[in-house]
C-alpha cells in the first residue's frame, strides 16, 4: 500500500507554499518523497515551512518569487533547474482573494487579481513546461475553485481569475498531451486557511464568528474543508496513479456542487 502515491525522486515546485493549502501540499508531497521547492512572495513564511519539513527528514527548499512578475518567475525556475533540471510537478496555488461585485470592484483590484492568479499561472506554466517536455513529461496541478463553475456572491474579480484557471487547465492539457504533460485542477469550496481568516477580518470586522459560521454552513457537510484534504487530492493528481487523468477539474467542496 505504501508504494501508492509516492513522489520519490521528483522535484515539485509549489507556489504560494508559505501558507494554507500550499503549505499542506508541500508537507504532504515531501512526506511522499518529493523534493519540494516552496515558492512564495513571503520568503520568511516559506522558509519556516521548509524548515519544518526538513526537520522531519523531508527535502524542502524555499525560494522568494512573485508569480505575477515574469522576470521573477524566470529567475526562480532557472535557479531550480540549476539544482534539479527536471521539474516533474508544478502546483499553481498562489492566489489572492477579493470581495466585491461589478459595481464595487475597482479596475486596480481587478487587475491585481488578474496579475497574481491568472498571469501568475501563465508565467509559471510557461517557465516550467520546457523542463517537463525535455525530460519526458510532468504533472501540473492548478488551484481553481467552485467559483470556476458557479456564481458566488460578491466575488466578481475572484470568479474571473478562477474561471480563467479552469480554462487554462484544459488548454494546457490539450496542447501538451503529446509531450506527456498532464494538467488538472482542483476546485475547493471554503477551506479554512489564513486566506479565509484574512478576508473575513478585513471585510467583516466585528462579525468574524457569525461570518465563519455561515461559511461553514454553506457546505452541505456543515463545515469548511481542511488544507490537508485538498492536499490529498493534489497528491493523487501529481502521482503516477493519475496517469490516465488530464484536463479534469475535481470539486472538493463538501457537497456544494451536488445541489
Ligand atoms: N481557502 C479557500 O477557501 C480556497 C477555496 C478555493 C480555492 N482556493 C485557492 O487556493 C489557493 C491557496 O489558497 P489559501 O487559502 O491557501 O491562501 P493563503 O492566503 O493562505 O496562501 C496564499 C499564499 O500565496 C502567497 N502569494 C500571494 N501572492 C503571491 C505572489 N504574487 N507570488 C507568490 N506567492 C504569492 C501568499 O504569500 C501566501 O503564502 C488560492 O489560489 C485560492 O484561490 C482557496
Amino acid at each position: 500500500m505504501d508504494t501508492l502515491f509516492r513522489l520519490d525522486g521528483k522535484t515539485a515546485v509549489v507556489t504560494g507554499a508559505g501558507s494554507g493549502i500550499g503549505e499542506a501540499i508541500s508537507e504532504l508531497y515531501a512526506a511522499r518523497g518529493a523534493r519540494v521547492v516552496l515558492v512564495d512572495l513571503d520568503h520568511a513564511a516559506a522558509s519556516a515551512v521548509a524548515q519544518r519539513i526538513t526537520a522531519k527528514g523531508g527535502d524542502a527548499w524555499a525560494l522568494a518569487c512573485d508569480v505575477s512578475q515574469e522576470a521573477s518567475v524566470q529567475a526562480m525556475v532557472q535557479t531550480v533547474r540549476q539544482r534539479h533540471d527536471h521539474i516533474a510537478i508544478l502546483v499553481n496555488n498562489a492566489g489572492v482573494a477579493h470581495v466585491g461585485n461589478a459595481l464595487t470592484t475597482t479596475a486596480a483590484d481587478f487587475e491585481r487579481l488578474f496579475r497574481v492568479t491568472v498571469l501568475g499561472v501563465h508565467h509559471c506554466t510557461q517557465a516550467v513546461l520546457p523542463s517537463m517536455i525535455e525530460h519526458g513529461g510532468g504533472a501540473i496541478v492548478n488551484l481553481a475553485s467552485i467559483a470556476s463553475f458557479i456564481a458566488l456572491k460578491d466575488r466578481w474579480a475572484y470568479s474571473m481569475t478562477k474561471g480563467a484557471v479552469l480554462a487554462m487547465t484544459r488548454a494546457t492539457a490539450l496542447d501538451f498531451v503529446d509531450q506527456k504533460v498532464r494538467c488538472n485542477c482542483v476546485a475547493p469550496a471554503r477551506i479554512h486557511t489564513p486566506f479565509v481568516d484574512g478576508f473575513v477580518a478585513k471585510n467583516y470586522p466585528g462579525r468574524e464568528d457569525e461570518i465563519k459560521a455561515s461559511l461553514a454552513k454553506y457546505q452541505p457537510v456543515g463545515r469548511m474543508g481542511t488544507p490537508q484534504e485538498v492536499a490529498q487530492l493534489c497528491l493523487y493528481l501529481a502521482s503516477d496513479e493519475a496517469s490516465f487523468v488530464t484536463g479534469a477539474a475535481y470539486p472538493i467542496d463538501g457537497g456544494v456542487m451536488m445541489q
